[in-house]
């Protein structure tokens, strides 16, 4: 499978070391506007392949599309990511037009990729490119709550003291720091209810650590994370080329799903080899769907501004 991952930033650079790690892919083409940027952080990963034992072909390339035809999977990273402080929805003014535009440069060279938008505001541009490239809509994820997720397990596993890999768990909803909605309710170790180890209050503690995460990270780090976000599109990236139909709560165009309609939003989805396979509507409570709807309105009027 050959991929593209647009932005050999942070979080592209990171992207694409997991997935030449997990070694599934033949080629992976980083793209960048900066000059020969893309090439020098394909040539430093390229050579630590005799280290870290893949064969995935780690190529760069200096905004020349005609090197990523052909592509299955093409990853949107490019923009600017938030500054300590800021909010993702504030990168809206440069993050579209870079979006937009690379978005359509994938399209015009691998007319069959399936593309999975990490660029914030997330939900929103996911939400951009439905709209400027009209593509059927399984073709087009957005990359969120597989990130809240893991790092809504990580908290769990840390207010319970046991192995990440005990926990199961998902956040829902768009992908800002007041959108997110970690289902407390149905996260389990081992299949019992996480409820049955931390009391409310630590359970209350945990929702709100998950819901900063990203910009707890911002703080500390000066510049938003990477190895994470990296982590989890590689894992996206892994499921549609093996076909796995792994589960993922991702930013999804909605069609009355949910009782919405008309916006990206991270619900869980099947993912496998035509990027989004099924939309899974679980049973929420009323709590749930209030907080499902709030999200939903707070992301229609992020997507207002694109208009504007
Ligand atoms: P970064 O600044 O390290 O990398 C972004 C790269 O995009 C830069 O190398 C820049 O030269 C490149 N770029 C800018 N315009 C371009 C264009 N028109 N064509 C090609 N390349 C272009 O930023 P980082 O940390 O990698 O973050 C990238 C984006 O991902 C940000 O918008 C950030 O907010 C977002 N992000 C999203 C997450 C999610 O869960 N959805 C998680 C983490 C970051």
């Amino acid at each position: 499978m050959k991929v593209t991952v647009v932005g050999a930033g942070a979080v592209g650079a990171s992207c694409a070391e997991y997935i030449a790690m997990k070694d599934f892919a033949s080629e992976v083409v980083l793209v960048d506007i900066k000059e020969n940027f893309a090439e020098g952080k394909a040539m430093d990963l390229m050579q630590t392949a005799s280290l870290n034992g893949f064969d995935t072909k780690i190529t760069g390339s200096t905004n020349d599309y005609s090197k990523t035809a052909g592509s299955e999977v093409a990853v949107i990273t490019s923009g600017i990511p938030r500054k300590p402080g800021m909010t993702r929805e504030e990168l809206i003014g440069i993050n579209a037009g870079i979006v937009k535009e690379v978005a359509g440069n994938i399209i015009k060279h691998s007319p069959n990729a399936i593309i999975i938008v990490v660029s914030n505001p997330m939900d929103t541009m996911t939400y951009l490119a439905h709209k400027s490239l009209g593509l059927p809509k399984h073709r087009i994820i957005g990359m969120g709550g597989a990130l809240d997720s893991a790092r809504f397990k990580y908290r769990l596993a840390e207010a319970l003291g046991c192995p990440q890999s005990d926990i199961d768990g998902m956040v829902i909803g768009g992908h800002s720091d007041t959108g997110m909605i970690p289902l407390t309710r149905l996260a389990t170790r081992n299949s019992v209810p996480v409820s049955k180890f931390i009391s409310e209050d630590r359970l209350n503690e945990v929702k709100e650590a998950t819901k900063v995460g990203g910009a707890t990270l911002t703080k500390m780090l000066g510049t938003s994370a990477w190895y994470a976000p990296g982590a989890a599109v590689a894992s996206m990236v892994h499921a549609i080329a093996t076909d796995s139909k792994k589960m993922f709560p991702c930013s999804c165009l909605l069609e009355g799903e949910y009782g919405l309609n008309d916006i990206a939003i991270g619900v869980p989805a099947i993912i496998g080899a035509n990027g989004i396979e099924e939309i899974v509507e679980i049973e929420l409570n009323d709590a749930e769907m209030d907080n499902l709807k709030e999200s939903a309105a707070a992301v229609s009027k992020t997507n207002g501004l694109l208009q504007a």
